[in-house]
């Protein structure tokens, strides 16, 4: 069995994704044990707590320093014997006690085609403003292999979306969730069940 760990910061859109593709069969033998929050009071919460699915809140505000947040989160992580973790919408850094531990074992859905708009500040609608402001005419999702380096792990799947003319960041959010990110984030943790990718 893959025992696998969803990480969120918000309302869990991809989080849905994941639980919907477990109902549908798509994992085979893996589910999702444990949803790791690093916000008190996002939906994604409300979410795990419909499907049954135990939660917990690991915020960097209640610990003094990277260190300890970090070694918080891998205790959760051991606690439930997570094989795999999946980033999905967590907008937090990851220190080294989890990258060491669970090295290989992370994926993560960022909402571009890497290496576009990408790394340190490029989350949620920043993104989006960013391939608006340069004028790309597509844009798209990536699902990656988490390394030390931000946004820098190996692809595992990718999908285009194109812009429209008269795109807002918003509305380019929502395509790009609901015709990428919504669809290859499952599509890969279900790779990383039956063996296809490593990292
Ligand atoms: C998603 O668009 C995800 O790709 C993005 O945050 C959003 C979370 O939405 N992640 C990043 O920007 C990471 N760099 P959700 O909570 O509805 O899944």
């Amino acid at each position: 069995m893959t025992r696998i760990a969803v990480l969120i910061s918000g309302g869990g859109t991809n989080l849905q994704s994941l639980i919907d593709a477990q109902t549908a069969g798509m994992f085979e033998d893996g589910e999702i044990v444990l949803v790791l929050s690093s916000k008190q009071k996002v939906f994604a919460i409300q979410r795990a707590a419909d499907n049954g699915i135990p939660s917990v809140i690991v915020a960097r505000k209640d610990y003094h320093n990277l260190e300890d947040y970090d070694g918080a989160m891998r205790a959760e992580l051991d606690r439930y014997h997570v094989d795999l973790v999946v980033l999905a919408g967590f907008l937090s850094i990851l220190g080294p006690k989890v990258l060491g531990a669970y090295g290989g074992r992370i994926l993560n859905i960022h909402p571009a085609l890497i290496p576009s708009f990408c790394g340190k500040g490029f989350y949620g609608l920043h993104v989006h403003k960013a391939a608006l402001d340069y004028g790309v005419k597509v844009t798209g999702a990536t699902v990656h292999f988490v390394n030390e380096v931000v946004d820098g792990g190996k692809i595992v799947l990718q999908k285009a979306v194109d812009v429209m003319p008269d795109d807002t960041p918003e509305s380019l959010q929502l395509r790009v969730m609901e015709d990428a990110e919504h669809i290859i984030l499952p599509q890969a943790v279900a790779m990383y069940c039956r063996g296809e990718i490593r990292g």
